[in-house]
Order: C-alpha cells, then structure tokens, then sequence
C-alpha cells in the first residue's frame, strides 16, 4: 500500500502571512524521510495554498514521486504537460468550497474530460479521476481512453464510519468492481488515525493519499513522527 502525502496545508499555513515559511517543499522532504512513497498537492485555481512555483520545485525536489491534483483548467492543464509529474489527479473544483466535496460527475463536460485525459496521458503522465464509489462513475471513467486510476472519495466514509458500515461497504464494492474493470484503485480525503485501517485493509486499495491530518499532527509532534505513524497503521492494517 502506497501512502502519498498531501502537503497543501503546510501551504495553507504559509498563506496565511504570505511568507517563506513553512515551505512544503522542505516539509515533502520530510514526509519522503519518514517513508511517504509519494508527495501530493493541489494547485487550485484560487492558488489558496500550493502555488504555481511550488510545482515546479518539487517536480525537481521529489526523490519519491509527485501526484498533482488539478481541476480541467486550461493553463494548470499546460503546466502539468509542461512539468510532467509521475501522476495527475483530475479533481473537481468550487470556488467557494472549504475543501473538494464530491468526486468528478462524469456525465458533464465529457468531450472536454477526454481531451484533457488524452494530454495528460499523451505526455507520459498517470492519469487518476477523483470520483465517488459510485459503480456508474466507476464504468464511465473504465471508458476514457488513458485513464489507469481512479480515487474513491472517502469523505462520505469519514463522515459517517461512528454510525454506519454503509460508506466502508461502498467503498468495498466500488474498489472491487474499479479493480475488476481494469482500474487501479486509490483512495482518499478525510482519513484519519482513527478511521484509516478499515479503509487500509481493503486488497484492492493500493494507494491512499492523506493530507490534512497528517499536517496538523505535525504540528503537535512534526512531520517525520506524524507520517511514521499514519505509515503504521497502514501497514498494519494490510494482510499482503
Ligand atoms: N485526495 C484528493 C483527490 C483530495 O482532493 C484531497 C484533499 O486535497 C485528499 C485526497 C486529501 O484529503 P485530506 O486532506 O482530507 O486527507
């Protein structure tokens, strides 16, 4: 199982004064330190925490590799062909969300989701959709020529695994039958120390991405102990 870290909010934090610190290319390298297989980051288009220039240091600074999410956008789209990470997450994305609510809906905008997938995927990168575990959705993106991967979004799981198994079982079936169409299965958003082994122990899941609480363990312990930790329990929620 693959633990890519997301480094946004270390952004967020630097954002915050507009300054030079925190640095999330120094806090990537931490986080490769203490065992991440890969760094993850958002370049939105509101550039509320990664910047443009944070992008192309760490496309030059990762010794792991670099998963960049990024909505369809025309000019994030030309950066990402020009910088070529090992992978890129299309995400959708709202202005005036907190943080990506839902995953891709992949009956709008189909004709423009092809031609950015054929780009990314005609310049050598991993393309990965970002959607919910939903089987339609999964079918949908098993179509677009260039897609490998896709993300389940675990919010609705994180949101409700206290009161129901319903969002573990979903995620369950939805890996199963991704792996079954031929896809690889992802997962991530709103995973926690708390909530990561179930979602872990599933087989098919062979990467997860986790940002926000590992950037705000950090603070409390830094970087290498809150990486160490969720790589943890990860590993040992893993029967292979
Ligand atoms: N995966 C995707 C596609 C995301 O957009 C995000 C949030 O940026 C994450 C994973 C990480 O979510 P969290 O910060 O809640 O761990």
């Amino acid at each position: 199982m693959r633990l890519y870290v997301n480094v946004d909010h270390v952004a967020t934090v630097r954002q915050a004064r507009r300054t030079d610190e925190p640095d999330p290319v120094e806090a990537a390298a931490l986080c490769e330190r203490a065992g991440a297989d890969g760094i993850t980051v958002h370049l939105r288009e509101d550039r509320r925490h990664i910047q443009d220039e944070d992008v192309t240091r760490l496309a030059s600074s990762v010794t792991t590799v670099l998963n960049l999410e990024l909505a369809t956008s025309e000019e994030i789209v030309a950066l990402a062909c020009r910088l070529t990470p090992h992978q890129t997450t299309v995400v959708p994305e709202r202005r005036e969300e907190i943080t990506t609510e839902g995953g891709l809906d992949l009956t709008r905008d189909v004709a423009r989701m092809h031609e950015v997938v054929q780009r990314l995927a005609g310049a050598g990168i991993r393309v990965s959709l970002f959607i919910d575990p939903d089987l339609r959705t999964i079918d949908r993106a098993a179509k677009i020529a260039g897609v490998t991967a896709i993300e389940l979004h675990t919010g609705d799981y994180a949101n409700t695994y206290r009161t129901s198994d319903a969002g573990l079982e979903r995620l369950r079936l939805a890996a199963a039958h991704a792996c079954q169409a031929g896809l690889a299965v992802h997962a991530g958003h709103g995973l926690t120390p708390r909530n990561v082994s179930p979602v872990a122990a599933i087989p098919e899941i062979e990467e997860l991405n986790i940002g926000h609480t590992i950037v705000s363990r950090s603070i409390m312990v830094g970087m290498i102990a809150a990486v160490r930790e969720m790589r943890e329990l990860i590993d040992a929620a893993r029967v292979d």
